[in-house]
């Protein structure tokens, strides 16, 4: 029996632990332990060790599978998930943990294979448990192990026994061990990673790392050999290279020098196989060739400026939580280089290795972390923080030699990162001069070194456009966060990387281009990692069985953090947001400026290495988004950061409407990740041939005041409002200056510490909103008035118990076979903070008809926000009216279409007008009201609806990022101000 100080050691673990080496393919036999186990949890940490015994009976136990967690297996017998960010969910009172410890016990029998070669070392394996687990074999203690998220071997040589042997495994969800897990993500204990038996043979390897470098066009190998004297001679094998190189003994290991190799890069992902042949045992590797390297303030792979187009990506599936699903994660990466995603950081810890096997064959760009991140301490101003506590300083290194020592021979890696949010310290040095000495091919990064002291590049998580461009230019003084002058001179000597920015959480992010622009401009900026790729919701049901997506407080969890863990990319059932559309078009690989007055196009390929002899070309025109002419657009090869110029093909618009070219780079052939035809950028330039004239609105003179119902063309009137349209029931026009708040309007917390861009925490625009009623106007039909063919009403909005209005004016009025509406919106004066949106909303009830579709002219297909249009194009789109919104995770404003020119909704046709500046409104098409959503926790809470509502929007405030980030950009921010509203209904034959 072991005291319950156990729980509370910072010791790395204890017993027969092995040290670190490679997760390497060997013909060395291993026994898989996965599957199914005897089980049982505990609500507090047992620590009588009974249930080591061989004999013990476990006949009243349940089962598990292993890998899992066991939150995620019993529905809800072994407890639920949590989920907090930054806080710890238990007190923090270091290293201590509370007696309420859930607790697991495993144990599972195996029968060691007869066939394995009697001389070999024993070695039980395990690549992942969170968070302590103790470790028995018939009935002996083998160790203790720590690390969820890193691999452990343990000696078991002694103790396995011909027969049958009983594996028993305890596992704590709180040990001392979790202070330093504490990363923003859901806590979900269990053995979530293989178990494996191996066996160790005498004179196999104990080790190999091939450390490759290219330059040039040649490649070298620098092996090291980790084995006993007796497993030489030792060959390394490069069949498609003629590689052969014996080495005798230990000493005769020397470079390997290759004349001609192809170079690996996240855009060429060229992998050779490799095989290290020792006496009792032969190694598979697949190797690429490639040179980091750190020369002045360039971050280089073989002496090219890498820019990084990277995700921020956790292990998150929605029923499998942290257990890889290899197929899923193959999609998921697949995904990734579809959306012109070329790196990945592994935040924040190491993910299961076979990761970094699909990284290195698909192509990306990895900063692999350790397992590591202490931010609650932030909670009381760092005091107690292990990262600089002497007691702790065996666990951070023990963590980075884990980390380094598995993943080592990867060619996708490029950086290691010490881990996450730890604030700084001692112990986050001695890391970094671990690493430092071990692998001198790759720099060391970790975001909280805010000032230099002991990592490779600067790097900065969420920094505001202002303090980015001011980090970038050269000469700079500006101040940088955390850094006296001279410190702040020293970060700008380094390269500089986001290792977080674009919060993708609901709706968003905006201003995406504003980074890349600095990107452009300013070389020392090696680009960024978006937080985050996916959204980590978990696969639920209500009682009544509906599925839904949960998040924090979900499972009734005492303390946690909301949706803050739904900010990815990608919706939890994999499906792509309009962020990353977004994300995919700014950061593309190829460009194409159009001559601004002739006839050609420049072609720029801003990849690393590829040239773009994997790609085609095309074009075509589109008159009133209707395909008129395309075909092929012929390019010649175009080597990385060249561009060239090419002629467009003579084109013939059509009169009296507007007329679009398209041209777009894809896919020559099918790739691993994406099919032939896959479009890879794309860009429009407008080709009609003189701008259209806006018709002129109908002037209307003898008004006199109108009451009863009215009638206009097709249209019906009640007390000035419609109530008929084109057959139909119809309700509005009414102003609505309320959109369901999404996330960043939720955020406040956000404040950029150079003050620079204005962003200051503080109240979110959400309760700015609110306290000022937007979502709640009242209306005061001022006047109604009636002249031939026309009708116009003045009505005044406002809130309860406010004083400040808005005056709107609607003139209703035959222009041919169509009406005309053209609505006046005007503030009264002293509004003073920004509005969600400038529009009207019409109710469409269902009656016999409800509207199922929606055809358009204008952007699309996706929504679109003002910092967030780069992936809308001009064209005619159709959707249904439920794919027209995005089910973010918690409901919010989505689906708006920008510079709509035209929308068919059955019968129903509207021309849209621009206003006297030349702008177009732009609408949503939606089952429920912004102010029903914003009630909603989750989609399946939205109440069962029987109206469709349209709204037209003049204008849309900017989405921003400032749920963890600066607020919307000024220029993108809606003002309070009058604008016109110009629509022609016409119904179709
Ligand atoms: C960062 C952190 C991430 C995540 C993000 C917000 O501070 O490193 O793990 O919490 O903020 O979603």
């Amino acid at each position: 029996m072991l005291s319950p100080s156990y729980l509370s050691d910072t010791a790395p673990g204890r017993g027969a632990r092995r040290a670190p080496r490679s997760w390497l393919a060997s013909d060395a036999p291993t026994l898989s332990l996965n599957g199914t186990w005897r089980f049982r949890l505990s609500p507090t940490a047992g620590l009588d060790d009974a249930i080591a015994a061989p004999d013990f009976d476990d006949g009243g136990w349940g089962t598990i599978p292993v890998p899992s967690h066991w939150v995620l297996e019993g529905d809800g017998a072994h407890g639920l998930p949590i989920y907090t960010n930054v806080q710890y969910p238990f007190p923090l009172d270091p290293p201590h943990v509370p007696d309420e410890n859930p607790t697991g016990d495993y144990r599972r029998t195996f029968v060691l294979p007869s066939d394995w070669p009697a001389d070999a070392a024993l070695v039980l394996r395990f690549d992942g448990v969170e968070s302590m687990y103790r470790v028995w074999l018939n009935g002996a203690e083998v160790g203790i192990g720590t690390g969820s998220r890193l691999a452990q071997e343990f000696e078991v040589t002694d103790l396995v026994r011909t027969g049958e042997n009983v594996l028993v495994v305890r596992v704590h969800q709180w040990s001392a061990a979790s202070y330093l897990e504490d990363q923003d993500q859901w806590w979900l204990p269990g053995i979530f990673r293989d178990v494996t038996l191996a066996a160790r043979p005498a004179d196999g390897l104990d080790d190999v790392w091939l450390r490759t470098g290219w330059a040039e066009g040649a490649g070298w190998i620098d092996a090291e050999i980790t084995a006993s004297a007796s497993a030489f001679p030792v060959t390394l094998r490069i069949p498609e290279l003629g590689v052969e190189t014996v080495w005798a003994e230990p000493d005769d290991v020397a470079r390997v020098e290759l004349a001609a190799v192809d170079p690996w890069t996240a855009e060429t992902p060229r992998l050779y196989a490799a095989s290290v042949e020792a006496a009792g045992e032969t190694a598979i590797l697949r190797t690429g060739f490639r040179t980091v390297e750190i020369r002045g303030d360039r971050f280089l792979v073989n002496g090219e400026r890498v820019v990084f187009h990277g995700m921020n990506r956790h292990e998150a599936h929605p029923e499998r939580g942290r257990v890889f699903d290899e197929e899923h994660a193959r999609e998921d990466l697949a995904r990734m280089k579809r959306f012109n995603v070329n790196a990945i950081r592994t935040s924040h810890y190491p993910p299961h290795p076979r990761l970094l096997d699909l990284a290195d064959e698909l192509g990306f760009w990895v900063i692999l972390e350790c397992d590591l991140e202490t931010h609650g301490f932030e909670c009381a101003a760092w005091v107690g923080n292990p990262s600089d506590d002497p007691a702790w300083r065996d666990a951070y290194l023990d963590r980075i030699k884990r980390t380094v020592e598995r993943d080592k021979n990867h060619p996708s890696i490029v950086m290691w990162s010490l881990g996450n949010e730890s604030g700084t310290g001692a112990n986050l040095a001695a890391m970094s001069a671990w690493v430092h000495a071990r692998d001198t091919g790759r720099p060391v990064h970790y975001e909280g070194d805010y000032t230099g002291e002991y990592t490779d590049v600067y790097s900065r998580m969420y920094s505001t456009v202002p303090e980015t461009e001011q980090i970038g230019t050269d000469g700079s003084t500006a101040p940088l966060l955390g850094c006296t002058p001279a410190q702040g001179a020293r970060q700008r000597t380094k390269p500089f990387i986001l290792c977080e920015y674009v919060h993708a959480m609901g709706n968003g992010p905006g201003a995406i281009d504003q980074y890349e622009a600095l990107v452009d401009a300013h070389p020392r900026l090696h680009g960024g990692f978006v937080w985050e790729w996916r959204d980590h919701g978990i696969l639920t049901r209500t009682a009544d069985g509906t599925p839904f997506y949960a998040y924090g407080g979900d499972f009734g969890e005492v303390v946690h953090d909301g949706n803050f863990v739904m900010d990815g990319m990608v919706l939890s059932d994999d499906t792509p947001t309009p962020g990353l559309h977004e994300y995919a078009a700014v950061v593309a690989p190829v460009r194409f400026a159009f001559d601004a007055d002739g006839p050609g196009v420049t072609i720029e390929n801003r990849r690393h290495t590829a040239s773009t002899a994997d790609l085609r070309f095309t074009w075509r025109l589109e008159a009133d988004g209707r395909a008129v002419d395309g075909g092929a657009l012929p390019v010649p090869e175009i080597a990385a950061g060249s561009s060239v110029r090419v002629a467009l093909p003579e084109l013939t618009p059509r009169v009296g409407v507007e007329n679009w070219l398209t041209v777009e780079a894809v896919l020559a052939a099918a790739t691993a990740w994406a099919p032939e035809g896959h479009i890879v950028a794309s860009a429009q330039s407008d080709r009609t041939p003189a701008a259209l004239p806006a018709p002129t609105a109908p002037r209307i003179t003898g008004w006199r005041d109108a009451e009863g119902t009215l009638s206009l063309g097709p249209a019906a009137f009640e007390s000035g409002r419609l109530v008929r349209l084109a057959g139909r029931r119809v309700d509005g026009p009414r102003l609505e200056l309320f959109r369901a708040p999404t996330d960043n309007d939720e955020g406040g917390a956000f404040s950029d510490p150079t003050g620079s861009d204005g962003s200051v925490a503080g109240v979110s625009s959400a309760s700015l909103w609110r306290s000022q009623g937007l979502d709640r106007l009242v209306h005061r039909l001022v006047a109604v008035q009636e002249a031939p063919g026309a009708l116009r009403t003045v009505t005044r909005v406002s809130a309860a118990n406010a004083a400040l209005s808005v005056s709107v004016e609607t003139v209703w009025a035959l222009v041919g076979a169509s009406l005309e509406l053209r609505v006046e919106i005007e503030p009264s004066a002293g509004w003073s903070t920004v509005w969600p949106r400038i529009g009207v909303r019409f109710d469409l009830p269902d009656d016999d008809a409800p509207v199922t579709d929606a055809e358009w002219f204008g952007l699309g297909p996706l929504e679109s926000y003002p910092d967030s249009l780069r992936a809308a194009r001009v064209g005619r789109y159709t959707a249904t009216i439920d794919g027209l919104s995005v089910p973010y995770a918690r409901p919010q404003e989505t689906g708006h279409r920008s510079a709509v020119r035209e929308l068919v909704l059955g019968p129903l046709r509207l021309h849209a007008l621009p206003d006297t500046r030349g702008r177009l409104p732009g609408f949503v098409l939606t089952r429920h009201t912004p102010q029903e959503i914003a009630a909603a926790g989750h989609p399946h809470e939205l109440p069962v609806s029987r109206t469709t509502h349209l709204f037209l929007d003049a204008a849309q405030h900017g989405l921003g990022s400032r749920a963890c980030g600066p607020d919307v950009w000024p220029a993108f921010s809606l003002r309070p101000e009058a604008r016109t509203l110009r629509v022609r209904f016409s119904t179709l034959p």
